[in-house]
């Protein structure tokens, strides 16, 4: 049966390739998920995307119970929200947490996050690559 993996990306990752791309890059997250799945044909790879926190809290929720791994980038929120990181906890799926940009090498209020406690992991600066890099911590592809 393949595995089942949901990609979830939080506040502001709709604008990736037009948004500070100095920092995020100059490419969309729909066209890196092209290439994502295409090298992965072997797992099933769902996306999500949300600006909104209790979008993305019932999100978790709704798969939560039954998928083989979340890879969140939570964005802002990571930095902000003991809910989402309440959802992270109430699951049975692992989450891997993701980021873009290496948090740990820009502001300070970046350099903590609400989530990283309850997840598997977390996978931080290495531009769209964390994502791949989070796919293959969950599938030991
Ligand atoms: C981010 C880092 C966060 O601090 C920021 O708020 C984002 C994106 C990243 O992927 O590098 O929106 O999660």
């Amino acid at each position: 049966m393949d595995m089942k993996i949901l990609i979830l990306n939080g506040p502001n990752l709709n604008l990736l390739g037009k948004r500070e791309p100095t920092i995020y890059g100059g490419d969309t997250f729909e066209s890196y998920l092209i290439t994502l799945k295409e090298s992965y044909p072997k797992l099933d790879i769902s996306y999500f995307q949300s600006n909104s926190e209790g979008e993305i809290i019932d999100k978790i929720h709704e798969v939560g119970f039954f998928i083989d791994g979340i890879i969140l980038n939570a964005g802002a929120y990571t930095h902000t929200s003991l809910a989402i990181a309440d959802a992270i906890a109430a699951i049975t799926t692992p989450v891997i947490e993701v980021h873009i940009s290496n948090v740990f090498a820009r502001e300070s209020a970046r350099h903590h996050s609400f989530l990283a406690k309850n997840c598997r992991g977390s996978i931080s600066g290495f531009g769209l690559k964390s994502y791949k890099l989070a796919i293959e911590a969950l599938s030991g592809e």
